[in-house]
């Protein structure tokens, strides 16, 4: 069994896959920690994000271990333990850039099928991401377009705020930046064949667990 859940920065998709994933008994893949992992290593060693070549070699060179435990996720990369700092917001204010370079693409999505392959042994799997019903895993058994008004993506995004890391302004010129960026990429959030398209607006977390939890088991 394979629900892909598919959806902007700030919709609940994180929450929701993980929450599915915690009723149903099945593994976790965050596909944007994959873009992430690529682009802290980037940084970290001082490449031009701009050189489409060098990113997308150190994105076949890096040793990337991924949690698909809903209860423990962490990110390992090359030996050093970056879960925490693929959150950061100079991750975040970058990521998307690694992300339209289409070798690091065709890297990362080999490498989250292998993923998801083996996680059918364990039962299955609630993939997260921009692509994954799209181009990733077409075959899911359920697609989840999860989107939210601006607003609302904006208040999810309020513990970052609470944390003094961001303020509020530059907070919305994230979202809005990612937004356009992701907009570029032509497969992401196109309600693909057979998706159901849910808008978390005015729904609980607990509502959208319960809605698609109902929709995988019917
Ligand atoms: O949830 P949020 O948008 O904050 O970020 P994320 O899911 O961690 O993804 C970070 C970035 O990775 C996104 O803005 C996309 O640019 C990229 N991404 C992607 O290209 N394809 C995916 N399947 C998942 C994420």
């Amino acid at each position: 069994m394979i629900i892909a859940v598919d959806g902007p920065s700030g919709s609940g998709k994180s929450s929701t896959a993980r929450g599915v994933a915690n009723r149903l008994g099945l593994r976790y893949l965050d596909t944007g920690a994959t873009y992430r992992a690529v682009t802290w290593s980037a940084v970290e060693r001082g490449l031009d994000l701009d050189d489409t070549a060098a990113v997308a070699q150190r994105a076949r060179e890096l040793v990337l271990e991924i949690s698909t435990d809903p209860d423990d996720q962490f990110v390992i990369a090359d030996g050093t333990d970056i879960t925490a700092a693929i959150r950061e917001p100079r991750i975040s204010e970058v990521v998307s850039k690694i992300a339209t370079n289409l070798d690091v693409r065709k890297e990362l999505i080999r490498r989250q099928r292998a993923i998801i392959d083996k996680a059918q042994t364990d039962g299955g799997i609630v993939v997260e991401g921009r692509d994954i019903a799209t181009v990733v895993a077409t075959d899911a058994e359920l697609k989840v377009l999860l989107t939210a008004d601006q607003e609302a993506r904006m208040a999810r995004r309020g513990a970052e705020l609470a944390a003094g890391s961001v303020t509020a302004a530059e907070l919305r010129d994230q979202i809005v930046r990612r937004d356009a960026d992701d907009s570029t990429v032509s497969e992401f959030q196109v309600a693909s064949d057979g998706a159901v398209t849910i808008d978390s607006t005015d729904l609980t977390l607990e509502e959208v667990v319960d809605v698609i939890s109902r929709l995988a088991t019917e």
